[in-house]
């Protein structure tokens, strides 16, 4: 008995993919040095895992046998990160020592994080490990603190202890833990500005509204202070919430990254907005360890570039990619990980250093040179991907004062959400893929089903692309902001000349 191996399943994430992991454990017989050895390329939080596991349980009383106790975690070529294997590798070793019947371990998954006093800590990714144990039919153990999480996997049994102490007393029988209560995460009442708190800037806030119905990328260009943080920061209270499926895939990006608010599943549309100073792989995902980037925690939502010619080129030139395919590939040591990000793309600038080009009073002695050479920071291919482009010009003082007040957040939120639900209809039926669900993701045969164009729209396309020299995505990108813009005016079928047009008045081929 005392030679065969324990077993307990446990997960390791590529992505937010989810790989099942078996952690073996064998008391060797005597003989040789006592030892504790953990092999199947582990990293170094699972490496320390060692001292963690042996603390936890002589607080508990228990003392880990003298004898060479290997821990092996089975497939020896998936890469193991993170430190939820402290409490898989603790019930092995229980069950080794037979502490722990293990038949009653056989179904669970374990993931959870020991302290040294033996309590159990907040680990990441508990979501998506919940859902990959209801879909084998497994029950799961996970910390208390992501009982809230774990439980919308559906209709599966949840253990969340606090400590390894409430756990082994409930698998023996002597005390019951009760399942964990599904929570949502409620981010508290978010100050966020609302619309008609800004004074003028009517082709702005239309652009706004237009990007936040049909998911559109935008960029804003204005002098200081003209009220371009401003505009994008009233995003999040014209956004419509998440859908629940939106929801769950949101909610397992933030719970690998270990952002999920209060352990809950959100419900609103995530807003990012990084600081120009980020780095690469805090934008994209991936450095030491894998971990969704800023991109990835905006699946589904807003990432806000704010003072965007002061990122970083490689950074920006970084999210091309994701811009177009909607995921990013991080690369690790010896194999490849993907994370969903698709994010709508609203940033900011001033149209030169000093900011004030084209205003003869203020603009400095460099201009227009300095002009271009700011500019030039944000590449062509780059520029090509932003649908709506347009200019916030300052308001002038006696127009913030003059300027009669627009309308609120949430008559234009109204409106957003019906033409979301609008388009929710269309690609049901038109995209079997299920893989878009805006106009600004529609490609192909589906962006030449779903926008039809009268004569005259069509010929007004043609034209402008000739003159303007239209790179073929910037013509289907004028051809899906104009879908939405008709969608906007009543929802029409045909797209007709003035949508073209105004679709068209959202791109700037020199920004000076
Ligand atoms: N149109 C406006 N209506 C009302 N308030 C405004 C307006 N524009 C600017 N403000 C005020 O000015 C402040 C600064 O605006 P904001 O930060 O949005 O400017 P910005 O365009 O982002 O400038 P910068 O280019 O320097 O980042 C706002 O917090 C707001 O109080
Ligand atoms: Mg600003």
């Amino acid at each position: 008995m005392l030679f065969m191996v324990a077993r307990i399943n446990t997960v390791a994430f590529q992505g937010i993919d989810v790989q099942p992991v078996d952690v073996q454990v064998q008391i060797g017989a005597g003989g040789g040095l006592p030892a504790f050895t953990i092999v199947g390329l582990p990293d170094k939080a699972i490496a320390e895992s060692k001292e963690r596991v042996r603390a936890a349980l002589h607080s508990l009383g228990l003392s880990l046998p003298a004898k060479r106790l290997t821990v092996n975690l089975a497939p020896a070529d998936v890469m193991k990160e993170g430190s939820h294997y402290d409490l898989p590798i603790a019930l092995g070793l229980l069950a080794a020592m037979d502490i722990l019947p293990r038949e009653e371990l056989a179904d669970y998954v374990v993931l959870g994080e020991l302290s040294l006093d033996s309590g159990i800590r907040w680990v990441a990714g508990v979501l998506p490990a919940a859902l990959h144990a209801a879909e084998h039919d497994n029950r799961l153990i996970c910390p208390e603190a992501c009982g809230g999480e774990a439980a919308w996997a559906g209709d599966i049994d949840i253990l969340a202890p606090r400590d390894l102490m409430q756990l082994i007393n409930h698998l023996k029988g002597s005390q019951v833990l009760t399942r964990p209560e599904a929570k949502l995460a409620d981010s508290g009442p978010v100050r966020v500005p609302d619309l008609s708190e800004i004074k003028g800037q009517e082709t702005a806030k239309r652009a706004l509204e237009i990007a936040a119905a049909g998911g559109h990328n935008m960029l804003m260009i204005g002098p200081p202070g003209s009220g371009k943080s401003m505009l994008a920061s009233t995003l999040p209270g014209i956004l419509p919430p998440l859908s629940p499926r939106e929801a769950l895939e949101v909610s397992m990006i933030h719970s690998l990254a270990g952002t999920l608010p209060e352990g809950g599943l959100m419900k609103t549309r995530p807003y990012r907005d990084p600081h120009h100073s980020a780095s690469l792989p805090a934008l994209v995902g991936g450095g030491q360890k894998a971990k969704p980037g800023e991109i990835s925690l905006a699946h589904h939502g807003v990432l806000f570039l704010d003072e965007l010619p002061e990122f970083a080129r490689a950074t920006l030139e970084s999210l091309r990619q994701p811009l177009e395919s909607g995921q990013t590939l991080v690369a690790r040591a010896n194999h490849h990980v993907t994370y969903p990000a698709r994010f709508q793309l609203i940033a900011a600038m001033n149209p030169c250093r000093c900011g004030h080009l084209g205003d003869t009073d203020l603009e400095c002695t460099r201009a227009p040179r300095c002009a271009a050479d700011y500019q030039n920071k944000i590449s062509g291919p780059m520029m090509d991907r932003i649908d709506i482009q347009v200019d916030v010009p300052a308001v002038s003082v006696p127009d913030l004062n003059a300027a009669r007040t627009g309308e609120k957040s949430s008559v234009v939120a109204a409106r957003v959400s019906e033409i979301r639900a609008l388009q929710e209809i269309r690609f049901m039926e038109l995209d079997k893929s299920g893989t878009v669900r805006l106009n600004s993701q529609a490609t192909g045969d589906l962006l030449e089903t779903i926008a039809p164009f009268e004569a005259r729209a069509e010929a007004l396309l043609q034209e402008a692309a000739q003159k303007m020299k239209l790179s073929a995505r910037g013509y289907f990108r004028i051809k899906r902001l104009a879908r939405t813009i008709a969608d906007l005016d009543g929802g029409k079928d045909v797209i007709g000349a003035a949508h073209v047009a105004e679709a068209l008045s959202y791109r700037r081929f020199r920004l000076s």
